[in-house]
């Protein structure tokens, strides 16, 4: 494989890492090559499993980067009961409603990735939540999961909106947004200061391009 090219999950090529805003910032991070720990040569297709409770370390190691928890968790990296008490949720919330929280994964690798939808029924409405791990940012593998997770969210009869929110400054956070073809919903203020809602109806057209879906396993 030429060494300046990707082997994306497909099998088609993807643009150098050099052309990318997020791959440079993976390298700033820590990451060097855009692919998922422990994986050096040619990327078999990623897939999406859901979460159990044994995923709390993988979870914990992943939202322990700094470039990850910065804005996910306000700038301060979660312990291991925040995360256990994340996936005990996600699994009750799963089991109830089908949307829950999936783990991204490529061959044996651990964990690079995950994608959450937090249901409010009342609301008929999800919350979506993504992160990657930074050695994997910059080859829209977020908006993937993401359109997965919405597709999966709109096939559930209760659920008429996908919201998502995200610090103005994420500015990596909000492209994912505008890529799904989300719209702006309302202006909202957190912990680090202000940030905005985006949201997406199950009448609206989907994004163009419209993104790959990932598989679910298990
Ligand atoms: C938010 C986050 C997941 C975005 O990661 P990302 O890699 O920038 O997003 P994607 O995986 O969609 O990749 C988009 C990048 O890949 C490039 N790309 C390559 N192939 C692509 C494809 N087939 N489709 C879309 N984008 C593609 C895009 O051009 C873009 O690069 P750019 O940023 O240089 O313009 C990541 O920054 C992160 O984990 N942050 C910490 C957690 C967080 O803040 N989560 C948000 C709160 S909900």
């Amino acid at each position: 494989m030429p060494a300046d090219r990707v082997i994306s999950p497909q099998g088609g090529a993807t643009q150098p890492p050099t052309a990318s805003r997020s791959a440079a910032a993976a390298r700033e991070n820590g990451g060097g090559a855009v692919v998922p720990p422990g994986i050096t040569a040619e990327i078999p297709a990623w897939r999406l499993r859901a979460a159990t409770i044994d995923d709390t370390e993988a979870l914990l190691a992943l939202a322990s980067c700094p470039p990850v928890f910065r804005y996910l968790f306000d700038g301060a990296a979660p312990d291991r009961q925040t995360i256990a008490g994340v996936l005990t949720q996600s699994i009750a919330t799963a089991s109830d409603t089908g949307l829950g929280m999936w783990l991204l994964e490529c061959a044996a690798a651990p964990p690079c990735g995950c994608v959450q939808l937090r249901p409010d029924l009342a609301a008929r409405s999800a919350e979506l939540i993504y992160l990657l791990h930074p050695r994997c940012w910059g080859q829209g593998l977020a908006t993937r999961m993401a359109w997965t997770a919405i597709t999966q969210a709109f096939l559930v009869s209760g659920i008429d909106l996908v919201v998502a929110g995200t610090d103005l400054p994420n500015i990596a956070s909000l492209a994912v947004l505008r890529r799904l073809g989300m719209r702006f919903r309302r202006n909202v203020r957190y912990p680090l200061g202000v940030g905005v809602e985006y949201a997406l109806h199950r009448d609206d057209p989907a994004p163009r391009p419209c993104p790959g879906s990932i598989a679910f396993v298990g």
